[in-house]
């Protein structure tokens, strides 16, 4: 179902060869999907994609150019939903979200990374059934509805007070700072490798990889205050 007709880390094609594949799709029906934040700083010259007429092809030029009269534009990832790694402190690229420099709706589809299947599973719903419900920040229901901790394994571990106090210990990760009740997104029915398992399963506490600004608004990821503390 898919023509996809540019992906700088897919695609064989390179150079202004590859560019000339962006000039195409413009006066077609295309959507556009963003990986990445867009660097700001220095007329966005911070994140060259390639080049276009002889000269530097900026994201930020690329993005409010191909945003601004696709179809749909999705931000695929943390970094295109919020900013991302690529915007935590001190940002001297001046990154921001797609959403920052398009004046448009932008599907969001955060994760670090995004789930092929949340990416894959709102490209079928557009191209079969048109846009699918989103929430009140533009995330697709299907995948964004409910917490991690809402569907966690350890969840009965937390209703009853039995907390892990060190990593692998039973128990719910909690106090070792897991975001899951701060973050919603399918990981614990849908899972990540092949749908084998999400980091709850690794006796790894959930870092809010999915939750909107991830990483500086989800730090510290583990904090073992908490546990001295107590002890
Ligand atoms: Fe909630 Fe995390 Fe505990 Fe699971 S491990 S029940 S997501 S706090
Ligand atoms: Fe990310 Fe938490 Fe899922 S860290 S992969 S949102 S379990």
């Amino acid at each position: 179902m898919v023509n996809l007709i540019y992906s700088n880390s897919l695609m064989s094609a390179e150079g202004e060869t590859a560019t000339q594949k962006l000039k195409d799709v413009i006066n077609t029906p295309y959507i556009l999907a963003v990986e990445g934040a867009v660097a700001t700083a220095n007329s966005g010259y911070y994140n060259i994609i390639g080049s276009m007429d002889g000269k530097p092809l900026t994201a930020l030029s690329a993005v409010e150019f191909l945003g601004s009269r696709a179809l749909h534009v999705l931000a695929v990832g943390a970094c295109a939903v919020h900013g991302g790694v690529s915007a935590a402190k001190p940002n001297p690229a001046g990154c921001v979200s797609v959403t920052s420099v398009l004046q448009r709706k932008v599907i969001q589809l955060p994760g670090c990374p995004c789930h092929p299947d949340w990416f894959t599973g709102t490209l079928a719903h557009l191209l079969l059934y048109g846009e699918p419900e989103l929430d009140s920040r533009n995330r697709p229901v299907m995948f964004y509805s409910q917490t991690i901790h809402d569907r966690c394994e350890r969840r009965s571990f937390f209703d009853k007070g039995i907390f892990a106090k060190k990593l692998g210990d039973e128990g719910c990760m909690f106090k070792l700072g897991c975001r899951g009740p701060v973050t919603p997104i399918d990981c614990p029915i849908r899972k990540w490798n092949g749908h084998i398992n999400l980091p709850v399963g690794s006796s790894t506490p959930c870092i809010g990889c999915a939750q909107f600004g991830f990483p500086d608004k989800m730090e510290s990821f583990i904090s073992y205050d908490v546990i001295k503390s107590e002890e």
